[in-house]
C-alpha cells in the first residue's frame, strides 16, 4: 500500500466541503481530482480546495487518475453505479449516507467491495467523537447496568426551498423521506450504542410538506438486548433537535445536539441508588473530540493505510439502513411487526422503500 492516499471527490455539492477539509487535515492523503455533473461547480470547488484536476465524469477521472479512495458525495440514486465503477478501477470507497436508496443496491455495493478486495465505508459521522466512544464502552462493559428504554428523536425543520432541489422529496431520486434522509443519523448512533435489533413497528406521516415521501415518521424498535426504543423523525419541527436518551438500570444517558456533538451535549445522570463514587467512574474523558467528518475519514484512512479492518465508527454499513427499511416495510403493512428475518426475505422492500404515507393535511378541496 502507498504512503499517501490519492483521493478523488465525486459530487461537489454541499457535503463535499466537509470531505475536502477532512482530506486537507489528514497528513497522508491528497486530493487529486474532482468531478460533478456541473463542470463549472467542480471547477470552482477544485480551485477553492486545491484539487489539481477536474473531470467531466467519473469514468474519465478513474481512467486518468487511478485514485486510492473515491469519496462519493452525490445523491443516493447515483451511489451504487459510482461505487461499482470505483471498485472496478481499484479504489476504496467512502460513500455518504444513506449508502443506497435500497437494500438490493447496498448488497450489490458490498458484493463488489468483497470481489475487488476493497473497503466500503459509509459516512455516519455521528458515531465519532470521544463521548460516543466512552458511552459505548460503558454500555458494552455493563458499567451502567442493563439498558432498558430509549428515545431517539430527529426533529428537524425543512421548508419548501429545501425540497425545491430536484432530487429531494421523491421516492425515485431520494429513496425515502425524513426517516432515510435525516433520522438515519441518530438511528445509526443508537444502533452503534445498542447493537442488533429484533423487531420494528412504524408509521409514515405527511403532516404539512408537499413531498411524495413522508415528512414525519414514528416507530418502535426493540433491540436484541431487550431495549425498547421510540423513534421519531420529522422535517416539520421549528425547535430543532437531534437527541438520544437511554435509560439503563443505573443511569440515564442523554445526548442533545443538532448536527454534531461534543462533551457538553452529553449527560450521564445516575439513578438514586448509585453512589457518588460509582457515578464518578463514568465521567467523560478529559480529552475531547467532537463528532464530525474529520475524525471519521481519519479513522478510515488510518485503517486503509494499515491494511486493517474498518474501525467500528465505519463498520456495519447496513445496520441503520436495515432499520430504516424495516420501518418502511412495517408502514407498508399498516404498522405490522417486521423482524430481520422478514426483511431478509421481503418481497418488495429490499428493492425499494416506497411505502404509503398517511396524509393528515387538511384537504385542499373547496
Ligand atoms: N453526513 C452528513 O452529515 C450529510 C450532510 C448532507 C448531505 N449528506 C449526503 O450527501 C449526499 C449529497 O448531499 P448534498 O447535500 O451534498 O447534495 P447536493 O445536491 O448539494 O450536491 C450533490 C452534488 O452531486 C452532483 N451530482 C449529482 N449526480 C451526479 C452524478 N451522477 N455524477 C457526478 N455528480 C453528480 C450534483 O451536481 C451536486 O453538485 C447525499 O447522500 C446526502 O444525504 C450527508
Amino acid at each position: 500500500m502507498t504512503d499517501t492516499l490519492r483521493v478523488a471527490i465525486v459530487g461537489t455539492g454541499s457535503v463535499a466541503r466537509l470531505h475536502a477539509e477532512a482530506v486537507e487535515a489528514y497528513p497522508r492523503a491528497t486530493l487529486v481530482a474532482v468531478t460533478d455533473l456541473s463542470v463549472a461547480a467542480a471547477t470552482a470547488f477544485a480551485a477553492k480546495h486545491g484539487a489539481p484536476a477536474v473531470y467531466e465524469n467519473l469514468d474519465a477521472l478513474l481512467a486518468a487518475e487511478h485514485p486510492d479512495v473515491a469519496l462519493i458525495c452525490t445523491p443516493p440514486a447515483s451511489h451504487r453505479e459510482q461505487t461499482l465503477a470505483a471498485f472496478a478501477a481499484g479504489a476504496h470507497v467512502i460513500v455518504e449516507k444513506p449508502p443506497a436508496p435500497s437494500l438490493d443496491e447496498l448488497d450489490a455495493m458490498r458484493d463488489a467491495a468483497a470481489a475487488a478486495h476493497r473497503q466500503l465505508a459509509v459516512v455516519f459521522q455521528q458515531r465519532t467523537g470521544t463521548a460516543a466512544a466512552h458511552v459505548r464502552r460503558l454500555l458494552h462493559d455493563g458499567a451502567l447496568g442493563r439498558p432498558l428504554l430509549a428515545q431517539c428523536q430527529t426533529l428537524w425543520f425543512r421548508d419548501a426551498e429545501y425540497f425545491a432541489v430536484p432530487w429531494r422529496g421523491s421516492w425515485s431520486t431520494e429513496g425515502g423521506g425524513t426517516t432515510l434522509g435525516h433520522g438515519i443519523h441518530q438511528l445509526d448512533l443508537l444502533g452503534h450504542l445498542l447493537g442488533s435489533w429484533s423487531r420494528v413497528e412504524a408509521r409514515l406521516w405527511r403532516l404539512d410538506r408537499e413531498t411524495e415521501t413522508e415528512d414525519a415518521s414514528t416507530a418502535t424498535v426493540v433491540f436484541d438486548s431487550g431495549v425498547v426504543a421510540q423513534v421519531v423523525s420529522s422535517t416539520v419541527s421549528p425547535r430543532q433537535t437531534s437527541s438520544i436518551r437511554i435509560d439503563t438500570q443505573k443511569a440515564t444517558i442523554t445526548v442533545d445536539h443538532l448536527y454534531g456533538h461534543g462533551h457538553e451535549n452529553w449527560a450521564i445522570t445516575p439513578a438514586p441508588h448509585v453512589s457518588e463514587a460509582e457515578a464518578a467512574t463514568w465521567a467523560l474523558p478529559e480529552v475531547e473530540e467532537r463528532s464530525d467528518h474529520g475524525p471519521l475519514l481519519r479513522n478510515v484512512f488510518d485503517a486503509l493505510l494499515a491494511g486493517a479492518p474498518l474501525p467500528s465508527t465505519a463498520d456495519e454499513p447496513a445496520r441503520s439502513i436495515e432499520l430504516v427499511a424495516a420501518m418502511y416495510a412495517s408502514a407498508a403493512a399498516d404498522g405490522a411487526v417486521v423482524t430481520p428475518a422478514d426483511l431478509a426475505a421481503h418481497p418488495s422492500h429490499r428493492r425499494s422503500f416506497e411505502s404509503p404515507v398517511i396524509d393528515l393535511r387538511p384537504s385542499s378541496a373547496p
